[in-house]
């Protein structure tokens, strides 16, 4: 059933890529445009750090698979595509392989065609102590994701319906394993009474994994003989909405859920991530044109960012955090009711300048 299940994902997953319609709230964030705040291109570095953590790109190809041979091979292409562009990833939940050992290699590829790359393993919030350090040495891993999904759970036929050891659980495993701990939702969001609880347990970072983009709900819906859960779909916060409420908690941000282009990249970096990822998008274009399409499109995102940050003045994906913003429509409304100062985001180079000024770096 659970190898089923990881065929089932891949295959509704890219359906939802070809049909998927609807508001992304990202359009909802525009940079206020300043024509003189332009630099020079080698002044760019697209290096990020967090929670200790040192990337040489603020983008990573987020969870999906493993457990089948189907998606063994797709681990292998998105690795392969990873080594060539030094793009951190993470895996699919590590649990089909914690049940039955022999669809190790499904997951172990990941290493194997990338030696030197970051891999994040990728647990559930049941997973024992025991369980996680077996997921981290399957993938010699530089750090544990723990998903968490109740709306999938809900949705999903033969679900969870227990929810409330996670909280417990998740904080036992944060003080027990020694790499950092990224705690991630997978498409329904995190809201900041969330990421302050995470911070509480010892999480290191928190991947807000907002909705816009792939929909579990809907894809667990999708394998219901009645399709009667259709009420979930669209559930929780936008990936856009979740980095505006979890500003200044306290806690690094990595953003993730309906990133479509660089533009939601440079986006997500402006409203606080510190590294944004995708999944379903890269499982598209490796589907289709196999590991030289996705090498190809990882390599003009990462062009494409640091075309923006260019343009934008900014010489570090975090310094995209002092670019103005305009917040649109629902987004407004939503951070009118979140108690979220919109004129203070679209004013904020101003004092960053006066910042500078002040300490004559801006000479
Ligand atoms: C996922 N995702 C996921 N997340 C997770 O934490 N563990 C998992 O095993 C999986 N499995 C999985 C399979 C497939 C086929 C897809 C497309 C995705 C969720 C993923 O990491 C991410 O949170 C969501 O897909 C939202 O991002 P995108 O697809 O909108 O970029």
């Amino acid at each position: 059933m659970s190898a089923q299940r990881k065929d089932d994902h891949v295959r509704l997953a890219i359906e939802q890529q070809d049909t998927r319609s609807g508001i992304n709230q990202f359009d909802e964030v525009s940079f206020v445009h300043h024509a003189l705040a332009g630099i020079d291109r080698p002044q760019v570095s697209l290096d990020t750090t967090f929670a200790g953590i040192s990337w040489q790109v603020p983008l990573y190809i987020n969870a999906m698979t493993g457990g089948t041979a189907r998606t063994g091979a797709i681990n292998r292409g998105l690795a392969i595509a990873a080594r060539e562009t030094g793009v951190p990833i993470a895996s699919g939940s590590v649990h089909a392989y914690l049940k039955d050992p022999t669809c190790a290699d499904t997951f172990r590829v990941l290493r194997q065609e990338n030696p030197h790359g970051f891999v994040m393993a990728n647990v559930n919030a049941t997973a024992t102590v025991d369980d996680t350090r077996r997921a981290l040495d399957l993938l010699e891993a530089d750090a544990l994701q723990i998903h968490v999904n109740t709306a999938q759970e809900t949705a999903m036929p033969e679900g969870d319906r227990s929810f409330g050891s996670w909280v417990p659980q998740i904080e036992k495993i944060a003080a027990a394993v020694d790499v950092p701990v990224v705690v991630k939702e997978v498409g329904n969001g995190l809201s900041r009474e969330t990421v302050l609880l995470l911070r509480r347990l010892g999480v290191r970072a928190a991947d807000v994994g907002g909705r816009g983009g792939t929909d579990f709900a809907r894809i667990e819906n999708g394998r219901r003989p009645l399709g009667d859960y259709a009420f979930l779909h669209d559930w929780g916060q936008s990936t856009a909405a979740c980095l505006l409420d979890a500003q200044s908690a306290g806690l690094p941000v990595l953003a993730s859920g309906g990133v479509r282009h660089p533009l939601d990249v440079a986006r997500a970096l402006a409203l606080g991530a510190s590294g944004v990822g995708a999944s379903g998008v890269f499982l598209r274009t490796l589907l289709d044109g196999g590991p030289e399409a996705l090498i190809e499109q990882l390599t003009n995102w990462l062009d494409q960012l640091a075309a923006l940050q260019t343009m934008l003045g900014a010489r570090t994906p975090a310094d995209l955090a002092s670019n103005d913003l305009i917040i649109h429509g629902t987004l407004r409304s939503f951070c009118a009711d979140r108690g979220i100062d919109t004129g203070r985001l679209a004013r904020r180079s101003r004092s960053a300048d006066t910042l500078h000024n002040a300490t004559g770096k801006a000479q």
